[in-house]
């Protein structure tokens, strides 16, 4: 992506601190970013870090180079705005249209993509006031995130917590490369997803896995939750990936536990969005003890397989047999090779006619494609017979193309 420049504003609550590893990761991707403190920030985090990290000279008023209107300037020339962590007194004074400082003039001339973090206490995260004033930003088209749960200031716990850096400069990074906001259209929308591979165990110390990092679906369910809806995640191997912020995380091991897992949950949900990569195969008897290497023996042990249940096929003939009555769309992947039969697509339509789902996303696999990379491509097939490319991009971007055509088939 080309070198944009990037305004990280910062409030002040207890986590600025995690705002210097969102400076230092936008910097890093060699984007020009100029932090913006509050005063109250600054009680938290001297200016120096900000200073240091960004490469820039850190202001909090109008009145500093007052020669170059920075209160109008800087927000005219930004590609984004962050604001992380984003206080409840911050919000109040950006939907009120304040602009008693640099941070809230320099929101009130940006015209990019804006995106608050916003952390604080559970009660004043629930208080009417900061609901109001989160809703009143999200209609006016800046992107507000679900605050994380987990441990609050002192000794208290609950939804109010920033979430990581990682995932704020991904969302961010998707606002650049979308170029336009992320529409908060999924409220009351409950949408199920299944990320990572499944492990089938051969004895209490082995397994037969794959390589599904779990990045496409953790994606799906990040994007799907910021947009509003409420998400459910399946997980398998995930190999150590942040749960995303403000989804509810149901960690599986095999494909039978996946399966039982979707059984359970799936009747509640109007979306099923099948991003696992479940096993086709698990060993046919499991050892109770580890299977010994003996000296004396040069062989090796076969391994008899059987095949698991279809989880994606089974949710669709759920469906048709009326035992999903609130599903609206279901949503299949495929990781495809082409062969001597033929090409990826070739065998992507067949998986999408075989399978029965209304969306199939289609990656073409291969050295260091798909699996474990941060990129990907692709197609997406319709049960309508549209087929729509995936253009290269963020795994994060991919997943907000996919919650787009979601949402088309949600208004269809
Ligand atoms: C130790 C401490 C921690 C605080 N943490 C938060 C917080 O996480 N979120 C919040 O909204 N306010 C928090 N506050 C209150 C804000 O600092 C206060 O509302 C301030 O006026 C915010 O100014 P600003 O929005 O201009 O940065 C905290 C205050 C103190 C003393």
């Amino acid at each position: 992506m080309d070198r944009k420049r990037i305004v990280v504003g910062v409030a002040g609550g207890i986590a600025a601190y995690k705002a210097c590893t969102v400076v230092r990761q936008l910097t890093e991707a060699g984007h020009s970013v100029k932090v913006i403190p509050t005063e109250s920030a600054l009680k938290f985090i001297g200016a120096a870090t900000f200073e240091a990290l960004s490469g820039q000279p850190v202001h909090t008023g109008v009145f500093e180079n007052v020669d170059e209107v920075p209160h109008v300037r800087i927000g005219q020339q930004a590609d984004l705005v962050v604001v992380a962590p984003a206080t409840a007194d911050l919000l109040a004074r950006a939907v009120a249209g304040r602009a008693d400082d640099l941070l809230t003039g320099t929101l009130l001339t940006a015209r990019c993509p804006v995106l608050f973090a916003p952390a604080m206490h559970t009660e004043m995260w629930f208080h009417p006031a900061t609901t109001d004033n989160v809703a009143t930003l999200r209609r006016r088209g800046s992107v507000v995130l679900e605050p994380a749960s987990g441990r609050l200031t002192g000794a208290d716990t609950g939804p109010g917590r920033l979430p990581e850096a990682e995932e704020i400069t991904t969302l961010a990074t998707l606002l650049l490369e979308r170029g336009d906001a992320l529409p908060y259209d999924m409220a009351g929308v409950k949408v199920l997803v299944t990320a990572g591979g499944t492990r089938e165990p051969l004895d209490p110390v082995r397994f037969i896995g794959n390589r599904s990092s779990g990045k496409q679906g953790y994606a799906v369910a990040r994007v799907m939750a910021q947009r509003g809806a409420e998400v459910t995640l399946i997980a398998g191997n995930t190999s150590g990936l942040v749960d995303p912020a403000g989804v509810n995380v149901v960690h599986i091991g095999s494909a039978a536990q996946l399966g039982d897992a979707v059984s359970k949950l799936a009747p509640e949900a109007h979306v099923l969005v099948m991003a696992a990569a479940v096993a086709d195969f698990r060993p046919a008897q499991v050892a109770t003890a580890k299977i010994k290497k003996r000296a004396d023996d040069n062989g090796a042990p076969s391994v008899e397989l059987v095949r698991n249940d279809d989880v994606l096929a089974g949710a669709v003939r759920a469906r048709a047999d009326g035992q999903l009555p609130n599903m609206k769309a279901i949503v299949g992947f495929a990781a495809e090779t082409g062969d001597a039969n033929g090409d990826v697509l070739f065998h992507a339509r067949a998986k999408l006619a075989r399978k029965g789902c209304d969306l199939l996303v289609v990656n073409a696999v291969g050295e260091g494609r798909a699996f474990e990379v941060d990129h990907n491509d692709g197609w997406m097939l319709s049960a309508d017979g549209t087929e729509t490319a995936l253009e290269h991009g963020s795994k994060t971007l991919m997943a907000s193309r996919i919650v787009d055509a979601i949402g088309a088939l949600l208004k269809g």
